[in-house]
Order: structure tokens, then sequence, then C-alpha cells
């Protein structure tokens, strides 16, 4: 087989950059290791920047998320009883767009099945040769199958376990890493969203989140230690855990309601450096990953796609090299301040095991600063929905 771009990972990074690619002509293959349903059952968060929605938009796949996504134009951090509200739109002239990952997915996937892109489900035993050559190829199995795929160009968006990050030699490449000491417990259920805002809640009981994904179906997370597991959690103890971390009267009215999912993710910040190895690009979670609580995961993806699919289209169509040589700079500059803004994020809101007394009068104080500045909440609400690309 030969394309021009290899695109190993069929998640919303590899899927929106085919996308992207076949709209200006170049031809891609997707390589995914997962069956479509397992990729389409994994939940993950739900809130898009104003660039993610015009990204997805140049990409023809937003009309199904105008229907059903809906624009927030803010949300509350709160401490104990104490609500700030973060007005996005006053403050920075955009909401954001709550629409679940999952579907955004799902939209990728229609539109490229039209676009007739070869999607390759359930390979195995992926290898990528000569990335470092003018002529890569990457060799795989698919349906007891070997295969080999000669390419131009590379994109790893295989996610943080692919094997696109490891095939650049461990001398080339350098790992920025911070693993905090607790999960987050999410679950789903069929209930009216506590609030018609999202919450992101600090108190004396912890962290927890208060999302949704439509006015029928709630998204909620707790902070918990990471030895804990799901089976741990009764959908009765979860609830209760929640309540104690949200203010009283929003607690009070909460619906309630048995889980429909529930799963722990433990939290991690993660940048691997740099994102271009020879005709190599790692793209998403493949060189990234983020705390959830900015919700930047997907789209820091996304912001990787928009510099990365130009860089591709200038270099295939007209030689022009400067784009491909600019990305992993480019798209290192826009992920780093993402990850100040995440890590800022978890640590201002949760308790860390073992923390002085100090800590916690930080974290108020930090609030109590939002609730009374407009300044720091400008600040909290520019990067919220998202820096420039
Ligand atoms: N070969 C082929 N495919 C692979 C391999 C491999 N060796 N390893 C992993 N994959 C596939 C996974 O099955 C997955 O479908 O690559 C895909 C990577 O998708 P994601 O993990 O969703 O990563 P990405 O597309 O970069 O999306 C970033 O998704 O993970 C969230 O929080 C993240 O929101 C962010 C967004
Ligand atoms: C979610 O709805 O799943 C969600 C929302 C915001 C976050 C993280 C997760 O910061």
């Amino acid at each position: 087989m030969k394309t021009q771009v290899a695109i190993i990972g069929g998640g919303p990074s590899g899927l929106l950059l085919s996308q992207m690619l076949n709209k200006a002509g170049v031809e891609t293959v997707i390589l995914e290791r997962a069956t479509r349903f397992h990729v389409l059952a994994r939940i993950r968060a739900g809130v898009l920047e104003a660039g993610t929605v015009e990204m997805l938009r140049a990409a023809g796949v937003a009309d199904r998320m105008e229907q059903e996504g809906t624009p927030h134009s803010g949300c509350y951090l709160t401490d104990d009883d104490l609500m700030v509200h973060i007005n996005f739109q006053e403050l920075t002239g955009k909401p954001v767009m709550v629409y679940g990952q999952t579907e955004v997915t799902a939209d990728l996937f229609e539109a490229q099945d039209a676009m007739g892109t070869p999607i390759l489900h359930e390979v195995s035993d992926v290898v990528i040769h000569n990335a470092d050559s003018s002529a890569p190829h990457v060799t795989f199995t698919h349906k007891g199958t070997a295969k080999r795929l000669d390419c131009a160009y590379v994109a790893g968006c295989d996610g943080f376990h692919g094997v696109s990050r490891q095939t650049i030699p461990a001398a080339k490449r350098r790992a920025f890493e911070r693993v905090y000491p607790f999960g987050w417990l999410g679950i789903l259920s069929r209930t009216k969203p506590a609030h018609e805002e999202l919450i992101y809640a600090n108190s004396a009981n912890g962290f927890a989140l208060a999302s949704m994904r439509s006015d029928t179906l709630s998204r909620y997370y707790v902070q918990v230690p990471l030895t804990d597991r799901v089976q741990d959690w009764s959908d009765a103890r979860f609830w209760g855990k929640l309540r104690s971390c949200l203010p009283g009267d929003i607690a009070a009215d909460m619906e309630t309601g048995p889980s429909i999912e529930k799963s722990i993710a433990p939290l991690r910040s993660f940048v691997n450096e740099p994102l271009r190895w020879g005709r190599l690009f790692l793209v998403g979670d493949a060189t990234h990953i983020v705390p959830p609580t900015g919700a930047k995961g997907l789209n820091l993806a996304v912001s990787d796609v928009y510099y990365l699919h130009s860089a591709l289209i200038d270099a295939l169509t007209k030689g022009d090299e400067s784009g491909i040589d600019a990305y992993s700079e480019r798209a290192l500059t826009r992920i780093w301040k993402a990850m100040r803004f995440s890590w800022q994020m978890t640590t201002m809101l949760h308790q860390f095991e073992g923390e002085d007394s100090f800590a916690a009068q930080m974290r108020k104080a930090t609030l109590r600063h939002l609730s009374q500045s407009e300044t720091a909440r400008r600040e909290l609400a520019e990067n919220y929905i998202g820096l420039p690309f």
C-alpha cells in the first residue's frame, strides 16, 4: 500500500488531521489498533474551545455540534459556599461549546467514511521504519496478514501508550512530567445537571466537578486517592461525596440517580519534546497529557492538528518545508501555556495528601482573589476559552 500521510491512531487527533488533509486533496491511510466500537465507547471531556469549534467547522464536521451542543458563556469556581462566576462572554467576547468528545469522534468517523478514507481497524504490530529518511514506511498486521504502507510522512496520533513517540531514539527526545497524587472518579447519570453551567468546586472535602452532556445527562467527578478502585464507590457513596464538595444549596437541590458509567482516571501533566523526528510528527496525547481540570486535552490536540495540517499541505503540494520545520516549536509554545493553565487549575482546586494547613489557605485566598478581581477572572477566562492558535 502507498499513501501520502500514514496516520497512526484513529482517535480525535488522527481523524481530524486526516479530514483536514483529505479536504486539501492530500491522501491518508489511518491505522487504528482498536475496533470502532471501542473508540466510540470511551467517555472523555466535553468542553470545546472557540478555536476548536472553528476548526471543526473548517473540517466540515460541525453540523451536529451546532444542533446538539450547548454554548456556555461562563462557569463557576466555588469554595464551600463562595461561588465565583467566570463570565467568558463578558470577559473575552467568546463562549465555549459543551459537546462530548465521543460525539466529535463519531462525527469525524462519519465524515471520513463519506470521504472514502481507508481506516484500518484492529491493526497490530505497527512499526514505523526509516522516519529519519526521505522514504519512511510502516509495517503492521491486519486481519492476520503482514502489510506494508509506504508514505511521504507519518503522523503519530496514537495516544500516550502508542508506538510513535517510542520510535524517536531516546537520545533525541526529552520528557517533562508531573504525576498528581490523586485521580478523578467520574460518573455519567441520566439526571438534570446540578446547574446550567459547569462548577469546579474546591472544598474542605476535596475537589468535585459538576458537568453535563445535555439537559438530561450529567457528568460528575470527585477527587479520589490513587489507591481507590471503582468497586469501592457505590452510587450512594459517590453522591454523598459529591454533595459534600458542592455549595450547600446546589447540593440540596441536586437530582441524583443510578450511574450509567463510572471510572477512575489518574491525573498527569506530560510533555515530550520535540514533536518531530525526520518525517515523523507527533500529535495530541502521543506527545502531551494534561490533567482534565482545564478541559484542555482535546483542544490541545486540535491546535496541534491546526499547525500540522497546513504544514504538511505546504510540504506536499508546494514543496515548502518551512511549516514542517516550524511545527514542533509552534505547537510546543502553545502546549506549554496550556500545561501551565491546567497545572494551575489543578493546584488551585485539589487537596494534596499530606499537605500543610497553609496550602488550603492558599487555595481559599486564590478563589477569594478571583471573586474580587476582574483582572484575575479575565486571565482565567482567556485561558479557559483557549489561547489563539
Ligand atoms: N497502533 C495503532 N493505533 C494505536 C496504537 C498503535 N500502536 N496505540 C494506540 N492507538 C490508538 C488508540 O487505540 C486510540 O484510538 O490511537 C488512538 C489515540 O487516541 P487518543 O488516545 O484519544 O488520543 P488523541 O487522538 O491524541 O486525542 C486526544 O483524546 O485522549 C483524549 O484527553 C485526550 O482529549 C484528548 C484527546
Ligand atoms: C466533562 O464534562 O467531562 C469535563 C468538563 C470539564 C473538564 C473536564 C471534564 O474540565
